[in-house]
């Protein structure tokens, strides 16, 4: 099973992947956990690439054609093996947040995204999205008080309010797959309603 972590910067999805990770372990499965952009040596340096505040003249087909290149990487090398392992795999960050920033957020062809996405990930898609979502000024402002303020984060709120949005629709179009935690819960909330949805597709999974 392959499970994506998305929403907004300063969601707080990263610190509850460990949690779950714990959690799936000790109900003996094997999990993998990844993230995006990077995961690979190559993914990494990419990510530098994407990341570095310096960067201000990247183009937005620039900087989706990176994302993506990541991607490809990630999947070969680390998804799809330990997919066919039969390790559960959790990413934070997938191909939504592709659809969701270089898509929604700089409104670019949602169709030719769709195409990229599909050629970068051979068409992998994840079984189950949980959408951390969450007010874009109260996650940009939480990133802020953190340490790792980055270019995207650099973006207007304009931007970061349309990825918000565009995670909305997504989430809307393929409402079996997403399913939406209210990240502004305490932890323990949070903590609870990942279970809760993971256990459903886990029950799901075996049954089918
Ligand atoms: P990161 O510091 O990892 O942010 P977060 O902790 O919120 O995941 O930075 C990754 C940034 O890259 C984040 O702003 C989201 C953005 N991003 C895209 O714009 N497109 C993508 O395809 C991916 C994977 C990330």
């Amino acid at each position: 099973m392959f499970i994506t972590f998305e929403g907004p910067d300063g969601s707080g999805k990263t610190t509850q992947i460990s949690p779950l990770s714990d959690y799936l372990i000790q109900n003996g499965y094997s999990v993998l956990i990844t993230r995006e952009p990077g995961g690979t040596v190559i993914g990494d340096q990419i990510r530098q690439v994407l990341s570095d505040l310096k960067n201000t003249g990247m183009h937005p087909r620039s900087e989706t054609l990176l994302f993506l290149a990541a991607r490809a990487q990630l999947v070969e090398q680390v998804i799809k093996p330990n997919l066919e392992k039969g390790f559960i795999v959790l990413s934070d960050r997938y191909a939504d947040s592709t659809m969701a920033y270089q898509g929604y957020g700089h409104q670019n062809d949602l169709g030719q995204i769709k195409n990229l996405i599909n050629f970068a990930t051979g068409g992998l898609k994840p079984d189950l999205t949980l959408l951390f979502d969450m007010d874009v000024e109260e996650g940009l402002q939480r990133k802020a008080d953190g340490s790792e303020w980055n270019r995207l984060d650099a973006y207007s709120l304009e931007f970061h309010q349309r990825v918000r949005k565009g995670y909305h629709i997504l989430a809307e179009s393929e409402p079996q797959r997403w399913v939406k935690i209210e990240a502004g819960q305490s932890p323990e909330k949070i903590r609870a309603a990942i279970r809760e949805a993971v256990q459903a597709r886990l029950i799901t999974t075996a049954g089918s």
